[in-house]
């Protein structure tokens, strides 16, 4: 059996049985080619990723040009728990270090990207904006992208979250990705304002 369980601004994703299929849908109000470069791009990006990070994220089954096939994921979103359990944020900074040692960054870190599954492991998914990179400024962005969506979605236990997930986040570099986010917050609060 195939059913829907979410449409989000970019894809359908659909379960059936074990299985997650993801189908980026065409946009009419992008240009025709434009349009297809891009949902194409986004399924190889996140194709890449998903081999790249195996373990903490779905196992990928099969790609398409638009389409990606992979492992269901059964849990709970981040999203849904978090507010209520803080202390989850620590493994989350945990694994995403380690995937910011890679020269990762996920790109769109919201707590509705993140699963808590069965086993009580945290698992990431939507990987179709995310990019290697070595910059400091990239992972930056990736921690300030976070906290954005800890403020809308979580802000009862906003520094509770942010305590435990800066002590779980461990990259080598961690130092020098803080102090740039601190750079990258006064920049959007300045921007807040004009
Ligand atoms: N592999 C998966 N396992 C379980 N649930 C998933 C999986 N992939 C997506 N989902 C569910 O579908 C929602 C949207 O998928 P996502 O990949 O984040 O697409 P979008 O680009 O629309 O945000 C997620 O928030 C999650 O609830
Ligand atoms: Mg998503």
């Amino acid at each position: 059996m195939t059913e829907e369980i979410a449409r989000g601004a970019e894809a359908v994703i659909k379960k059936e049985d074990d299985k997650i299929i993801k189908d980026r849908l065409q946009k009419n109000y992008r240009h025709k080619e434009i349009d297809e470069q891009l949902r194409t791009s986004r399924t190889k990006r996140e194709a890449k990723i998903l081999e790249k990070l195996k373990g903490i994220t779905p196992k990928l089954i099969k790609t398409g040009k638009t389409t990606l096939e992979m492992e269901y994921i059964k849990g709970k979103l981040l999203r849904d728990i978090l507010t209520e359990n803080p202390g989850l944020a620590k493994e989350i900074g945990k694994k995403t270090g380690l995937i910011h040692d890679k020269n990762i960054i996920h790109g769109d870190l919201t707590t509705s990207n993140i699963i808590l599954d069965e086993n009580n492991k945290i698992r990431f998914i939507d990987f179709g904006l995310s990019n290697t990179t070595y910059k400091t400024e990239d992972k930056a962005v990736d921690l300030h992208v976070f906290l954005e969506a800890i403020e809308s979605k979580h802000y009862k236990a906003k520094k509770e979250i942010w305590t435990a997930f800066t002590e779980g986040y461990n990259p080598s570099n961690k130092k020098e990705i803080l102090e740039r986010l601190e750079i990258v917050e006064k920049r959007g609060r300045n921007k807040q304002k004009n």
